[in-house]
């Protein structure tokens, strides 16, 4: 299949998407975390083809995202106050939440579960497509299943190129990293997956707020609630270790450096191809032929967006061998210590 490339910015681009969308067929676009790929939320035959693009497993359902907060009165039942004060006070934005869904909502979008993910996105170019399209749009992030999520549209051309038959190229993306889940559905809301939507704005407006246990327990039988966090996912295809300081993981400390220049000796001499991750404050730290940046130690926003480009980076250079400095947990960098210690499949060395 070819695959029409177009920039948002292109007269008539958004518009030659919304047919896509209308006749069924799939369109990436971005969004204000990560590039989406769209189909129309309703059609089941639209699911699936996305599923198959990916390369997903069909139980792991999609997002739907619309333009208009009244929307979700047609996708959703028992919208409760809090749900309500959620969406006023963090749509249009990086927050998707969980309800029980109505029958409108095809089972394939939702892989086979009987609630619906939605998200209002504030990306000006998505909330467009949905407008001009008139169609929910159902969108995983548009990577290839288990590859870093895209945060531009190279991206997306590495993984879906001849297999969509839009992208739409918007520039990087914001945030960088995807959207904080909420399930709605539970006695207290639970935070299913971490974001930059964090715990503390969430409960600053409803209260409680609980983390799903799955996703802090080191018990590896507890199901996470959105299933796709218990696929490996982010992955790069080298192997990818965290080094902390197992004193106060928050600084990376003499310790750290030096554990780290010593494994990219280690391995450098056996021949393997090595990158370091860090920040820019310590990039000079270290002895590596490739040492990749992740935005600033102090500025979590700079990580995030930096995140899922810099594993694609390692991946584009063949690193046989990853080593990356940690990150404190608090806020934003909880999100951030989520994504890169499942990137790691949970390799972590602490010195
Ligand atoms: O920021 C984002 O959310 C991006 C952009 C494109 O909007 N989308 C995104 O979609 O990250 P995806 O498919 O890569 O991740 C969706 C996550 C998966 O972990 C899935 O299991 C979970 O949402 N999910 C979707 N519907 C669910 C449901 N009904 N119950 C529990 N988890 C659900
Ligand atoms: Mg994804």
């Amino acid at each position: 299949m070819e695959t029409i490339i177009k920039k948002t910015s292109e007269n008539g681009a958004i518009k030659v998407a919304s047919e896509i969308l209308k006749r069924g067929g799939l369109v990436a676009f971005p969004t204000e975390t990560v590039y989406g790929l769209g189909g129309d939320a309703l059609r089941p035959d639209a699911s699936m083809h996305i599923y198959k693009a990916k390369g997903r497993p069909s139980d792991n359902p999609l997002i739907v995202h619309i333009a208009d907060k009244k929307d979700v009165y047609n996708l959703a039942e028992n919208v409760s106050p809090k749900a309500e004060a959620l969406m006023e006070a963090f749509w249009p934005g990086p927050m998707t939440l969980i309800f029980n869904k109505k029958e409108v909502v095809p089972k394939e979008t939702t892989g086979g579960l009987n609630t619906v993910a939605i998200r209002m996105p504030s990306h000006p170019d998505a909330a467009r497509l949905i407008r001009e399209s008139g169609v929910y749009i159902a969108a995983p992030s548009a990577n290839t299943s288990g590859r870093p999520s895209p945060s531009t549209a190279e991206h997306v051309i590495e993984d879906l190129d001849g297999k969509i038959d839009m992208i739409l190229d918007g520039g990087p993306v914001g945030i960088g990293i995807e959207s904080t889940i909420v399930d709605m559905t539970s006695e207290i809301p639970t935070i299913c997956r971490p974001g930059f939507i964090t715990k503390k704005m969430l409960e600053s407006i409803i209260g409680e707020v609980e983390i799903d246990k799955a996703l802090i327990s080191p018990d590896k039988n507890l199901h996470p609630k959105a299933p796709g966090m218990k696929y490996t996912h982010y992955a790069p295809q080298g192997q990818l270790y965290i080094v902390e300081s197992s004193v106060d993981e928050r600084v990376v400390t003499e310790e750290v450096i030096n554990k780290i220049n010593s494994l990219v000796e280690e391995k450098s001499k056996e021949g393997f191809k090595v990158a370091v991750l860090t920040t820019k404050d310590k990039m000079s730290s270290y002895k590596c032929d490739n040492i990749i940046l992740l935005g600033e130690k102090g500025d979590g926003t700079t990580v995030a967006s930096r995140l899922y480009a810099a594993l694609r980076e390692c991946d584009a250079i063949q690193a046989d061998y990853i080593y990356s400095e940690g990150f404190n947990r608090d806020d934003l960098g909880g999100a951030i210590m989520n994504r890169l210690i499942k990137s790691a499949g949970h390799k972590v060395i602490l010195v």
